[in-house]
């Protein structure tokens, strides 16, 4: 004879199924790709709406790339004075160029941009024609083209397009995710993760859905010099997992297996020479090698660094046609969710990186010594004697209104 369930022991399987059944609904839209299609096949971009086709990849193989920022002239005069206006959006991040049109670019003045996105961090232009073939084609300049194993492709069926799409069909659920946890750099996970990554806006709200940049160079040259040497010998895992997970419990399909790697906490940059903090909330998940506490301690207090220390962000309003031209090795990424009910779509191409390379790496093959950017600026400003060896005042002074 079956046993007979106690009162308690129903109540008790019932709450365990109401528990799995309300988080077989939670998902975290960052790891879950977006689902939205209003159904509007009339729509001018309609051929570049999200598709997820069952493809199975098998694992990536090492890449060779050359960093086409050591090739450029270091003043990067060719593009410089080709275009118009120069503008420098904050002192540590982020710089739009005007008067220049994207399809037209020599190879050098290609290279001068690898180098411009790697001192700068991310490099914005408007009003720009190029189509996804000719956005494609200028990503392939700076290495091979990744393709993501979650995220939709165009309908059109361009593998190596990442699409970014959102309209009122879908209403992005805030209670889901936190802020936090939307800070990533793309695809950390990857042996080679991405360099130079582009994205245009194609269709956007009027105003809303800015995308925001945080600086890893500026991240290093904030801590002190302990702290940045401690740092310097430590590796992290970035993981896969979630997001495959994401997907799947959106009853989508994972077309490469998921996978974890293990990169320096601090990278160097092969063009600038510069030092970076390469962890990110979306996908760093532990710090190999010391305690569970440590590693939860270290990464927690970086990831709020990256989500909160403003004087170290940069704030873009696109419009349609504005591209974005970041250096994933150096600097996290956050998307802003405020525009529904509008039509939010944008087009990405990523190409990949060299392996993350660490301080002592570095400074063992190239016989260079790897920098703190913010030193190597205030040096190139005439700045140095004023600091007097030292990088902080003793004097506290504090900013209050
Ligand atoms: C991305 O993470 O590549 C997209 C960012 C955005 O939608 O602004």
């Amino acid at each position: 004879m079956a046993p007979v369930a106690t009162n308690t022991e129903t109540a008790a399987v019932n709450k365990t199924q109401s528990l799995k059944e309300s988080n077989a609904k939670m998902f975290n839209p960052f790891y879950s790709p977006a689902i939205a299609d209003d159904g509007d096949e009339t729509y001018v971009h309609a051929q570049y709406k999200p598709f997820f086709p069952d493809l199975s990849w098998p694992p990536l193989e090492e890449v060779e790339v050359t960093e086409r920022g050591l090739l450029a002239d270091p003043e990067k005069k060719s593009l410089l004075t080709a275009a118009k206006k120069v503008k420098h959006y904050t002192p540590t991040i982020g710089t739009e160029l005007s008067g220049i049109d994207l399809r037209q670019l020599s190879d050098s003045q290609k290279d001068e941009l690898a180098l411009l996105v790697a001192e700068r961090g991310v490099v914005f232009f408007r009003d720009q024609e190029i189509n996804i073939h000719e956005q494609l084609d200028l990503a392939r300049h700076f290495g091979p083209l990744h393709k993501h194993a979650t995220t939709p492709i165009p309908k059109a069926g361009i593998e190596e397009v990442h699409v970014v799409y959102n309209d009122h069909s879908r209403r992005p659920d805030p209670a889901s995710f936190s802020k936090l946890e939307l800070w990533h750099s793309d695809v950390t996970y990857e042996i080679q993760p991405p360099s130079v990554t582009s994205l245009k806006v194609i269709t956007g709200p009027e105003y809303g859905g800015d995308t925001l940049w945080a600086s890893g160079y500026a991240l290093y040259s904030g801590l002190s010099p302990g702290f940045q040497k401690y740092l310097e010998g430590l590796k992290a895992v970035h993981s896969a997992v979630a997001q495959a997970e994401g997907a799947r419990a959106a009853g989508l399909p994972v077309r490469r297996q998921e996978i974890e790697t293990v990169h320096p906490v601090v990278r160097v940059h092969p063009a600038t020479g510069w030092k970076s903090v390469y962890v990110n909330p979306g996908f760093t998940r532990r710090i190999v090698g010391v305690p569970k506490a440590e590693s939860d301690a270290i990464l927690n207090f970086l990831f709020h660094q990256i989500a909160e220390n403003v004087d170290s962000q940069v704030r873009f309003q696109w419009e349609p046609n504005s591209i974005a031209f970041w250096d994933n090795r150096v600097v996290m990424h956050s998307a802003t969710f405020d525009f529904w009910p509008a039509t939010r779509h944008a087009l990405r191409a990523t190409p990949h990186g060299e392996k993350p390379i660490s301080v002592e790496d570095y400074e063992e093959q190239t016989g260079k010594i790897a920098k703190d950017r913010q030193l190597e600026v205030w040096k190139k400003q005439g700045l140095e004697s004023q600091l007097n060896g030292k990088k902080y005042n003793s004097k506290a002074r504090g900013y209050n209104d």
